[in-house]
């Protein structure tokens, strides 16, 4: 594990941009596990910097998302459809029809489940998953539990996580109260993890997560068996 402290959000958000365009740039055929969260929006301002300037062509990237809200569509600004679309995919070169979201309004969700993980598998495994954390250790939508879940599948939010997240709604009742997520199994089999983490509101769950016990009560702390994590943590907001 390679866990790099920087002062600033900035400095956090250049360094994994940093990362994403050293993957890219060195397998231009590759398969990137993205992430959504208030976090990994400066790396995407990087990224999409970087190829404004000449120097990253997304033309050869596939992407694979981590997860999506049960009942939010595409074309929902709340969805993570859109916010990808928003952030990164309009505005660089990237052929959307290679981008990839889990389905939150199919009828058979655990069908879209298996296709999703059947999918990943297809194209190879991911090279790189990029990664948020939740304030209780969730990474995608995979939260505290007894146990580990190894395959895509639909979750309960928690309380917790449905109250953080009702920053980017009008109201908290607006939250919806289950998602679709990437499981374990295709997060730990990437070749590489690399997870951002900002502010000292992170500090506590960070340290709970890659300096305590591996439990599915901190559902993070299963990177410590990944063998290649970085951790980016900025003590600043
Ligand atoms: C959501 C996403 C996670 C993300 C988390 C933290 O719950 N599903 O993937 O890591 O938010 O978000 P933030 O970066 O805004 O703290």
């Amino acid at each position: 594990m390679k866990f790099i402290t920087v002062d600033t959000y900035a400095e956090l958000s250049r360094k994994a941009a940093n990362i994403i365009a050293a993957q890219i740039i060195s397998k231009p055929y590759c398969l990137l596990g993205l992430a959504t969260g208030s976090t990994p929006i400066g790396t995407y301002d990087n990224l999409t910097k970087m190829y404004e300037e000449g120097d990253l062509d997304f033309s050869t990237v596939t992407s694979v998302n981590l997860d999506e809200y049960i009942g939010l569509d595409g074309s929902n600004d709340q969805s993570y459809r859109w916010f990808m679309n928003h952030h990164l995919f309009d505005r660089v070169n990237i052929d959307k029809a290679k981008t990839f979201v889990p389905g939150g309004t199919v009828a058979d969700l655990a069908a879209e489940g298996a296709a999703y993980d059947a999918r990943i598998k297809e194209l190879g495994g991911i090279d790189l998953q990029l990664l948020g954390i939740g304030l209780d250790g969730h990474i995608g939508f995979n939260e505290p539990d007894t146990f580990f879940t190894g395959e895509t599948h639909v979750v309960d939010l928690h309380p917790s996580t449905i109250e953080a997240n009702a920053r980017f709604f009008n109201d908290i009742s607006e939250v919806p109260t289950k998602a679709i997520t990437m499981g374990m199994a295709a997060i730990m089999q990437a070749k590489k993890v690399l997870l951002v983490a900002n502010g000292p509101k992170k500090k506590e769950i960070v340290e709970k997560a890659f300096f305590g016990p591996i439990t599915p009560e901190v559902p993070a702390s299963i990177l410590q068996l990944h063998p290649d994590l970085t951790i980016i943590f900025s003590e600043q907001e």
